[in-house]
């Protein structure tokens, strides 16, 4: 039951919490000089903008930022450096010109932020202390959450606990019919099994087992019924989303997720770079990857990962110095699909109707380890949404003219009036809903 084993788990949570603060204090002791506040703010702001290329302790696509601000002493700029590291290189520093050169002349992207934010990334990496292994064994992890369960269910599990008492009860009724009949000296009532008591029950209660039968029957129409439309649909209430194996176990929680969460918080369009100007939004080559891996063979979370990078090195040619090998391209298993008589583009939603990748694609960035079809990707989710959805009107001057010749149309004009009486005008009302539209 849950009650006792939530008990012992907030029990543990406690002497988990008390260890980490035990913990914590004897860091603190041990790094004096160590201002907390700037050491916050330098941890999260190297996490938002270096995390990606940089470790504090590490090399990584870049070297290990520990000590660099000693190593930069009266030898360059190392803020002008992190500004913009094409310009500084541009003024010939030598020490810059050898650190460009030793990292292969892979660029570092210049990084907007001012001298005391630079400073802040500067004490945190100095500071560094990799954070401690958990104590005890496994960390307190969140409670799990429940799975919504649909009411339908609930009736079931309602009616079939009803069942039981009534066959529980009708049981102890017939024990003591026998009883009585022992001491009276007669024969016992024959055993008749479960469907016998069943069936005597419900001869017994002929209301109680009608309304029992046809919630049974409703009930299994409604799943024949949402069965029957969920054939070939993968997405929204789907009970499975598609979700194919991909030939590298590539994350996009690790990869795309929230720096606060220690994930690298890469820009959808750093890999799906033509969302916003075509209509597919495309998959990455591995070139994109080995921007980063050439550097990063391993993951910290994961040592079963140094394989599926491996893989990443196969498909390029990549030898660990030089791409020396043949490339095979990686021959990714496409997770959406729409049907050839549709058109759908992406620069049309993401650019000009300013729709988040996650509105249809779901949390792929924060829970899917695996991509998986998040939307049904039906005629009638398409049109859902542009029933409800505005157009943007904001800044966007084809629009602004058709709210202006909307807003001079005569009020005797009832069918472009009426658009405009609520000042919105959603995708519908300017043709989302043209069958050619979206069919060709
Ligand atoms: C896209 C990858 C990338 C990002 C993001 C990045 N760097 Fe770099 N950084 C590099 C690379 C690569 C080098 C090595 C020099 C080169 O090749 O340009 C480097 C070098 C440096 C150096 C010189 C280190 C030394 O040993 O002298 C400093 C300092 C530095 N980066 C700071 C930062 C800071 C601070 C941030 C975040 C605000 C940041 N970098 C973000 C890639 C990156
Ligand atoms: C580091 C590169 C990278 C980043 C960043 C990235 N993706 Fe991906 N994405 C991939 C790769 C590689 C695949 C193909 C493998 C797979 O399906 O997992 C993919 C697949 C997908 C798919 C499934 C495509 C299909 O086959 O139908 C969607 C949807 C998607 N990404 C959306 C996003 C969104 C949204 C973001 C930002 C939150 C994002 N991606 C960030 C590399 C990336
Ligand atoms: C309005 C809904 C919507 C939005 C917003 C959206 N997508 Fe898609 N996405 C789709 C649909 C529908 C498909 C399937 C297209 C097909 O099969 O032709 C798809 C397919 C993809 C694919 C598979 C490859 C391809 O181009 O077909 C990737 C990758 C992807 N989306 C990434 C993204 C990213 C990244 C963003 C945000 C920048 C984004 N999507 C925004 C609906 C959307
Ligand atoms: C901007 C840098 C960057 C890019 C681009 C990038 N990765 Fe990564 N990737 C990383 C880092 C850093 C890690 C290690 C994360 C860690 O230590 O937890 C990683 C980890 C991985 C892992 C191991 C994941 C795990 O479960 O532990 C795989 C596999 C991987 N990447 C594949 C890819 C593929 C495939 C691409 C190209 C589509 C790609 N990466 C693009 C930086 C990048
Ligand atoms: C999350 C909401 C949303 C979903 C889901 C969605 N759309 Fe859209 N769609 C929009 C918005 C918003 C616009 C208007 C963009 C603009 O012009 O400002 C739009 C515009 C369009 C247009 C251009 C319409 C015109 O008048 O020129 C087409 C075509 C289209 N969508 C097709 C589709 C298809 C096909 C699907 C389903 C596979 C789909 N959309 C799903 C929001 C959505
Ligand atoms: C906003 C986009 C959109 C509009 C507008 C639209 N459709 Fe569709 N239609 C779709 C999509 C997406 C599918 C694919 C559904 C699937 O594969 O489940 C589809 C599928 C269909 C199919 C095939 C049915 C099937 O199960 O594959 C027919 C027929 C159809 N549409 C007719 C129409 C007609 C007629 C109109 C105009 C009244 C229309 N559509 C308007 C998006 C649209």
């Amino acid at each position: 039951m849950p009650v006792p084993s939530r008990f012992s788990k907030s029990f543990t949570g406690l002497l988990h919490a008390s260890l980490a603060f035990v913990l914590f204090l004897s860091v603190t002791a041990a790094h004096a000089q160590k201002d907390e506040a700037l050491y916050a703010q330098g941890e999260k702001l190297f996490k938002g903008n270096c995390a990606a290329c940089h470790k504090p302790d590490k090399d990584m696509t870049g070297p290990a930022l520990k000590g660099a601000k000693a190593r930069w002493e009266g030898k360059g700029d190392i803020y002008a450096w992190v500004k913009n590291s094409s310009a500084y290189l541009a003024t010939g520093n030598s020490y810059a010109k050898d650190l460009f050169a030793k990292w292969n002349n892979s660029p570092m992207t210049a990084q907007a932020l001012t001298d005391a934010e630079i400073d802040a990334v500067l004490h945190y990496v100095d500071n560094y202390a990799p954070p401690a292994p958990p104590q005890g064994g496994k960390a307190p992890t969140e409670a799990p959450v429940e799975e919504p369960s649909t009411a339908w269910q609930w009736l079931l599990v309602l009616g079939l606990l009803f069942l039981v008492v009534v066959l529980s009860l009708g049981g102890v009724k017939h024990q003591l019919g026998n009883a009585v009949r022992e001491v009276e000296g007669k024969e016992p009532l024959p055993e008749t099994g479960f469907w016998g008591g069943i069936k005597r029950w419900a001869w017994a209660n002929k209301g109680w087992a009608s309304v029992i039968g046809l919630l049974l029957v409703v009930f299994l129409i409604v799943q024949a019924w949402d069965w029957a439309f969920n054939i070939g649909v993968y997405g929204g209430d789907a009970v499975e989303h598609y979700k194919p194996e991909q030939p590298i176990k590539f994350n996009h929680t690790i990869h795309a997720g929230k720096a606060e969460k220690g994930n690298l918080q890469i820009n959808c369009v750093y890999c799906h770079s033509s969302a916003e100007k075509s209509k597919h939004a495309g998959i990455p080559s591995a070139n994109v990857c080995m921007n980063c891996h050439q550097a990063v063979n391993e993951s910290q979370r994961n040592p079963w990962s140094t394989e599926e990078i491996k893989k990443i090195y196969a498909a390029t040619g990549w030898d660990g110095k030089a791409y020396t090998g043949p490339q095979q391209p990686i021959q990714w298993v496409k997770v959406h699909n729409l049907p050839d008589h549709v058109a759908f583009s992406h620069a049309t939603h993401v650019s000009v109707g300013k729709i988040e990748c996650q509105k249809c694609h779901g949390p792929i960035d924060e829970q899917m380890d695996v991509a998986e079809q998040w939307s049904p990707l039906t005629m009638g989710w398409c049109i859902q949404c542009h029933n409800e959805t505005e157009v943007q009107m904001a800044g966007n001057g084809y629009y602004d003219e058709i709210h202006r010749r909307l807003k001079e149309t005569p009020m005797g004009n009832k069918e472009l009036r009426k658009y405009l009486e609520d000042e919105k005008i959603t995708v519908k009302e300017l043709g989302g809903w043209e069958c050619a539209k979206c069919h060709y």
